[in-house]
């Protein structure tokens, strides 16, 4: 067997705005979801998860789609993967894949993209080596959408994918054109600390396909092709209240991007993008409405003990905040998040820091 990894992500900043055709601005993790690969010749899958032990799988390639409500909803990622392969012409004669995930599920952290991109890239070289990693980051989503029936944008696929070390990912969506920007909080004695609220968050309920329909409304009250074509006046003439809210966020989000990418391009101390990424949480908290009181709770603590900015990030409903620290307040503002969460009787939130790790590769 050889064996494929693929990261998860945060997001520094541009929430909600990759299904608007805008920007957005990620950071592989050092948490990785581990693919083993073989082929096998009877034309049959074999999936099993080390997370999972004793759900193991096996569906004969043919009958994938009528077999999809009946495995488990975490085999869905890569039976969709292999699914996708084949509805694209690929010949797949068969294959057994053994999975071990250390991305957190549900924190936010894209642990799904991890999952599929880590298959995708296992199939493409075993099955399709032509293919470039634009064609992979599309099968990975259109397996999310269609088979494991979650309707996310690029961005977490896109981050699995292209993210390198030492860098956030600068990407636009629209062009799918992307610049690698170092990041380096180390050499400023910073540090990016994720603080999981341990609220389960998930793509499958309702709530992103509204917002995700929402967005579109109010792109068509603009009679624009997408909000990323909105400016901030624009916005205000939306008649809806609701509406110009959701696309209030968009717009000023993009913008929040832009500000963030040029900001560490140009090589500024990175403490100035503090301000930005809270600015980035009060608008998903009051515009979008996706933050949850456990979420606006950690970035309010780590506020408090004197990180420099903090949002939450992902698709929101739960999941993660993270916090842009002093490496020395790193242990304080923890502190002050595991007091606050105590005493709002919010459950123990996991705490991590982390650097720009690599994206999808194989390993052995
Ligand atoms: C989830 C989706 C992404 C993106 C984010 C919000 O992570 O999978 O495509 O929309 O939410 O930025």
């Amino acid at each position: 067997m050889r064996t494929w990894v693929a990261p998860g992500r945060v997001n520094i900043i541009g929430e909600h705005t990759d299904y608007n055709d805008g920007f957005v601005l990620p950071i592989a993790l050092p948490l990785v979801t581990r693919c083993a690969a073989a082929g096998r010749t009877d034309g049959r899958v074999q999936a099993s998860s080390r997370q999972r032990p004793g759900e193991t799988v096996l569906v004969a390639i043919t009958e994938l789609a009528a077999q999809r409500d009946r495995v488990p909803a975490w085999a869905r990622y890569p039976l969709g993967v292999v699914a996708e392969f084949v509805r694209r012409g690929h010949r797949v004669g068969g294959i057994e894949l053994e999975l071990d995930g250390a991305v957190p599920i549900g924190a936010g952290l894209s642990s799904s993209a991890a999952l599929s991109c880590a298959v995708a890239l296992a199939l493409r070289d075993m099955f399709a080596p032509n293919l470039t990693d634009r064609d992979l980051i599309e099968i990975a989503r259109a397996a999310e959408n269609h088979y494991a029936g979650a309707p996310t944008g690029v961005l977490d696929h896109s981050a699995a994918v292209l993210c390198t070390a030492g860098h956030a990912l600068f990407l636009d969506v629209r062009r799918m054109a992307y610049e690698q920007i170092p990041f380096d909080l180390t050499h400023f004695g910073l540090e990016l600390l994720v603080i999981d609220t341990g609220q389960p968050h998930a793509l499958v309920d309702g709530g992103y396909a509204a917002r995700r329909d929402q967005c579109a409304g109010a792109a068509a009250a603009l009679g624009i092709p997408a909000l990323r074509d909105a400016d901030t006046v624009a916005v205000e003439r939306i008649a809806d209240p609701l509406l110009r809210r959701r696309a209030r966020h968009v717009v000023t989000e993009n913008a929040r991007v832009v500000t963030v990418a040029q900001m560490l391009r140009e090589g500024a101390d990175p403490r100035a993008i503090g301000p930005v990424l809270t600015a980035s949480h009060t608008s998903l908290r009051d515009d979008f409405e996706v933050s949850t009181a456990a979420l606006d709770a950690a970035v309010a603590a780590a506020h408090t003990a004197g990180a420099h900015g903090a949002r939450m990030v992902g698709g929101g409903f739960g999941g993660s905040v993270i916090a842009l620290t002093e490496r020395e307040r790193t242990s304080a503002v923890i502190d002050a998040v595991r007091e606050r969460f105590a005493r709002t009787g919010f459950g123990e939130p996991r705490t991590f820091a982390v650097v720009p790790a690599a994206g999808a590769h194989r390993v052995d």
